[in-house]
């Protein structure tokens, strides 16, 4: 269990840049605190004393704002920022090295109905490797995200999510496909599920209305030169000798009125 915790930590220290050391992660982290109560809970909960682990989940809820029902399977390098608020539920399994931000929900899609019927049933998402999940963001169903996908803050996924792909709004849509990393298993952790080389938005906009101006630039370029050769063909008065010349009585179209008047 140590060597989990000293993974946990790791994983803390990697994935947020507010982090200065292992002693402060170890006092301060509520998300750490949080995954030690999970992990002591999940032990008495394996060996079957499932009151005792419901009540140390609780004991950890109280402290940390973080709800990890017993019954939930999580793998190493487990990473919750900030994380108050966050849920997640008995049937749910994830990975090795998810992240989870504050307020996230890992729930059953009609928890109220039918208790029953669902008691002992596969209710909660499955989250694969390298998982980014948003903060605010409901992943509700026993539904799959795939390794390295990210799901955006505030949105409420209800679908599977292919491996790679970025969800976002309600309820979450595919925003972008991104190709997992060919050489390793691995998709490299951005800290917020934002990459470093994203552009700036201001300089988006800048750089699409300079396209604009440039195409429109173009257009007006454009119109000028046929406005000026269609002008120029207009008043060409220079005698083209290469047509034949009209008829001697100014009949244009050759003759044949002559033979009107005999
Ligand atoms: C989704 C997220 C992971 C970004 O993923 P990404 O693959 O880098 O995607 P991008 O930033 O390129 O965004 C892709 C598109 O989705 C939109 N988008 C991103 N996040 C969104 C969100 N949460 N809700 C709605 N739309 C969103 C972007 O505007 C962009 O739209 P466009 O293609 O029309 O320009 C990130 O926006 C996010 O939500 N991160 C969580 C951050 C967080 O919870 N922080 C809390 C810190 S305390």
């Amino acid at each position: 269990m140590f060597k989990t915790f000293r993974e946990d930590i790791a994983a803390c220290m990697a994935r947020d840049p507010a982090a200065r050391s292992k002693l402060e992660v170890i006092l301060a982290y509520p998300g750490f605190h949080a995954v030690v109560w999970y992990r002591l809970s999940r032990w008495f909960w394996r060996r079957r004393f499932y009151l005792l682990g419901r009540v140390i989940s609780h004991i950890g809820r109280m402290l940390t704002g973080i709800e990890i029902h017993p019954g939930a399977t999580i793998g190493k390098g487990f990473f919750i920022d900030h994380g108050f608020g966050t849920v997640i539920g008995e049937t749910a399994e994830i990975g090795d090295n998810v992240t989870l931000y504050q307020d996230v929900t890992l729930g059953g899609i009609s928890p109220s109905e039918n208790s029953d019927v669902q008691r002992l049933q596969k209710r909660h998402p499955t989250l694969g490797n390298d998982v980014i999940v948003g903060s605010g963001a409901q992943i509700l169903g026993p539904i799959t995200v795939g390794d390295g996908a990210r799901v955006g803050a505030n949105s409420v996924a209800l679908m599977n999510v292919p491996a790679g792909a970025t969800v976002v709004g309600i309820p979450a849509k595919i925003a972008r496909g991104r190709a997992k990393d060919e050489d390793t298993d691995h998709v490299r952790f951005a800290a917020y599920g934002t990459q470093a080389d994203i552009a700036d938005p201001m300089q988006r906009v800048i750089d699409a209305l300079l396209d604009k101006v440039q195409g429109l630039s173009m257009q007006v370029e454009d119109l000028e030169r046929r406005l000026t050769d269609s002008s120029k063909a207009e008043w060409d008065i220079t005698p083209n000798y290469d047509e034949p010349a009209p008829a001697a009585d100014g009949d244009s179209d050759g003759g044949g009125c002559t033979d009107q008047n005999n």
